[in-house]
């Protein structure tokens, strides 16, 4: 079994920031998920990471191992820091830097390949030809195989005019890497201890170290400051849209369609421009999403619409029409054919099919059966200073405009309140009842007729 040495202990100073590098998010995930999710899918699962004390915390989350690199002496430190807590075996060891958030699954299989291709191969490594200028490390190639790699800060100028570059992923031969490990020397520009030292070490042991070009620079941008996290953002988003529309979503401006990688997007569903989507959220067929919505961990069933909302912990079933401009957030369940309209905020509220809430309205810890009527400037008054109260409306119900409902409180089937009433008791199924505070009308009517 492959291991993998992930490098991301580096100070990372050119972010100019408290938080440590690889937690900088690309769509939605730290820069060192992606490499991880990237490991994962070429079927490396066990992975070193080697990390610094400001980072550690963090790492539980990610179902790795770790090693603590203090004080940090560059990338071949590190990997002789990662070797030193690794059982020695005879297989091939991975090693990536942990700043690279656009690799991908292939590149991890091909790097590998390279190795395994034959015994007298020590390393395979990842090269791209890139624009200059360029701050990557240069190979110097000797036909098919690589001699050497200069870092930029140690290059001349005729070596900084070679255009390609070092991507910063390797696979080793683990028992050539531990052979050369402890011979690195720091007598370079930036006094560390390079990893790609190891290849002069290598080569002059008469092994093979190859290079496998990407196919495609912008997999391996790296992000050393906020400029090259926007880019690779950026591109990582590229990626995920173009998945969705090759799916058959119509995303119609992905420039300006934020996904994060675990959404899932039905066919001929169609995305408006400025829209987010992210936290797991699932999209059903033709739904119609945008512009300028915000979905996290929203479950949206086929045939919806939803347009400048937000829409947050939330489901909603088939047919329903959201916005603009409502807010559903927190353990929502929104029934088939409901509309939800202008300036309308849901919390915890469960409305049963064909429920129309079109304007100004507050309903939270709710649950409102079928078909009922929502007037304008409804509010559920849930909360008493202390606690959150449920309010119960029944089906075929009708609130009027600017009904205050003080929870807890259960309005029963088909019953109505007039505008402006202020329902501090429970209604029955049928009663009609209006002001402040609000009495029934039924029995009234009753007695005059
Ligand atoms: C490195 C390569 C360079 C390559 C480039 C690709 C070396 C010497 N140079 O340069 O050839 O073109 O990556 O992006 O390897 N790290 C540690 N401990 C340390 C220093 C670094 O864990 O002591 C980690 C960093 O967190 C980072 C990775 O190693 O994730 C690479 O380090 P960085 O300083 O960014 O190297 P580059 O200068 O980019
Ligand atoms: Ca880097």
């Amino acid at each position: 079994m492959t291991r993998a040495i992930v490098l991301a202990a580096g100070k990372g100073t050119r972010m100019k920031s408290t938080q440590p590098k690889v937690l900088h998010e690309i769509c939605g995930r730290p820069m060192l998920w992606h490499v991880l999710e990237a490991l994962r899918a070429a079927g490396i699962d066990e992975i070193l990471v080697v990390t610094s004390r400001e980072l550690e915390p963090y790492l539980p989350a990610f179902g790795v191992q770790t090693v603590v690199q203090d004080p940090q002496h560059g990338t071949g430190h590190a990997v002789q820091v990662a070797l030193a807590v690794l059982e020695p075996r005879d297989a091939t060891l991975v090693v990536a830097n942990g700043d690279l958030p656009l690799v991908d699954q292939v590149l991890f299989e091909d790097v590998q390949a390279a190795v395994d291709a034959d015994a007298g191969t020590a390393l395979g490594l990842v090269t791209a030809k890139m624009p200059l200028p360029s701050t990557f490390g240069r190979i110097v190639r000797r036909g098919a195989t690589v001699e050497r790699i200069v870092e930029f800060r140690d290059a001349t100028a005729a070596e900084r005019a070679i255009d390609e570059m070092n991507a910063g992923i390797y696979a080793f031969d683990e028992r050539a890497l531990r052979n050369v490990i402890g011979r690195l020397s720091n007598d370079n520009a930036q006094h560390e201890y390079y990893l790609t030292d190891t290849i002069d070490l290598l080569v002059a042991d008469s092994r093979r170290v190859v290079p496998v070009l990407a196919p495609d620079y912008r997999l391996v941008l790296g992000v050393n400051d906020r400029v090259e996290l926007a880019i690779a953002r950026a591109a990582m988003n590229e990626r995920l849209c173009h998945a969705h529309m090759r799916n058959g979503v119509t995303i119609v401006d992905p420039a300006t369609t934020y996904l994060e990688p675990d959404v899932t997007i039905g066919a001929d569903a169609i995305i408006a421009p400025n829209t987010s989507i992210g936290g797991g959220t699932t999209i059903g067929a033709r739904a119609r999403i945008g512009p300028n919505a915000r979905l996290m961990n929203a479950h949206i069933a086929a045939d919806v619409a939803i347009c400048d909302s937000v829409v947050t912990d939330t489901s909603v079933a088939a047919h329903a029409t959201i916005g603009p401009f409502a807010h559903l957030r927190g353990g929502n369940a929104v029934g088939e054919d409901v509309h939800i309209g202008n300036f309308v905020e849901l919390k915890n509220a469960r409305l049963a099919a064909g429920v129309k809430a079109g304007h100004l309205a507050y309903l939270g810890d709710a649950t409102v059966g079928e078909n009922t009527n929502i007037g304008a400037g409804t509010i559920t008054c849930n909360y008493d200073g202390v606690r959150k109260n449920p309010t119960t409306i029944g089906r075929d119900a009708f609130i009027g405009s600017n009904s205050s409902l003080v929870a807890p409180l259960t309005i029963g089937d088909g019953a109505l309140t007039g505008a402006g009433a202020v329902v501090i008791r429970d209604v029955p199924a049928g009663d009609r009842v209006v002001g402040n505070p609000s009495r029934s009308i039924t029995s009234e009517k009753a007695a005059s007729t």
